[in-house]
């Protein structure tokens, strides 16, 4: 068991994603000018304006680029120029393909810092989350308010850094997982636990009221620089992850046109 997580490759060129993989891509909010007017070029209207809500510059351009590098990926799966992908939202918010235009790709994605992530599988529901570990946090005081008893019992058992680490391996986890599912915060998140602490196996321990759901949904820890934790959880079935750096430079010039 591959406890440290998958190794990140450089992208060398287009392939068909295949059936039970799961891909991650990893890339930056850096992004020069030229780039963002492209990408805000490939936005739908109602990605436009929501963009346009939020206070902050930097919020906004987040928002630009995590969508735009969506298209761009989708787009190169499903055979479509980029600003033709069409999206539509569960009940939860959660962003899914309109089912005419690729009824077995499903992605999800998070951003954090600097950092965006996409995963994106063939026929399995996929959640990430990234989370940049912040040590100016109470996470003692976080961990009460919305980790299980168990987690909490565990989490006081750590000192000093590795308590920092420990609490967004634990967050990133929970998070994945709802994420996979979609359902937000309408599953209460202390009720279920995850493995979290230095050295443990990823795992979805226990859920609540149903036990059984604790074994259907797997779990993995994607290794990022110290700085961030993250994770992603999909159906429990035998399924491959790969995981790719994305340089934006080559792909935004090398998508196809819309
Ligand atoms: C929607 C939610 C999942 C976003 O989480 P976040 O950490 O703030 O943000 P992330 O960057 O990880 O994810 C945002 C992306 O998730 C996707 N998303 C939105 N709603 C979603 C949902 N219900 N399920 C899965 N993915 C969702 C979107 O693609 C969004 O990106 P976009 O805004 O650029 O389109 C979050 O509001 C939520 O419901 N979290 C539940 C658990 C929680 O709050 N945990 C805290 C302590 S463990």
């Amino acid at each position: 068991m591959n406890i440290q997580g998958p190794i990140w490759g450089e992208f060398v060129g287009w392939y068909a994603l295949p059936e039970k993989e799961v891909h991650v891509w990893r890339t930056t909010l850096d992004m020069a000018p030229s780039g963002f007017t492209k990408f805000w070029q490939i936005l739908a209207p109602d990605e436009r304006e929501r963009a346009d809500r939020f206070h902050f510059e930097r919020d906004r351009r987040r928002a630009v680029i995590a969508r735009g590098y969506l298209r761009l990926l989708l787009g190169q799966f499903l055979d479509l120029p980029p600003n033709k992908v069409q999206f539509e939202y569960d009940e939860f918010g959660k962003p899914g393909l309109l089912p005419e235009q690729g009824p077995s790709v499903q992605f999800n994605v998070s951003h954090s810092g600097d950092l965006i992530l996409i995963a994106i599988g063939r026929g399995l529901a996929v959640g990430v989350d990234v989370e940049r570990i912040r040590t100016d946090l109470d996470v003692a005081d976080i961990a009460a308010r919305f980790f299980s008893a168990n987690e909490n019992e565990l989490l006081a058992s750590l000192g000093g850094p590795l308590r920092y680490k420990a609490f967004f391996n634990c967050w990133t986890r929970k998070e994945a997982y709802l994420k996979a599912r979609g359902i937000g915060l309408s599953l209460p998140l202390d009720q279920f636990d995850v493995s979290f602490l230095p050295g443990e196996e990823p795992r979805l321990l226990a859920t609540r009221p149903d036990p059984a759901e604790a074994s259907q949904w797997r779990v993995r820890a994607l290794d990022l620089s110290g700085d961030y934790a993250a994770a992603l959880a999909a159906p429990n079935s035998k399924w491959g992850l790969k995981c790719w750096d994305w340089d934006p430079l080559i792909l935004v010039d090398g998508a196809k046109s819309a």
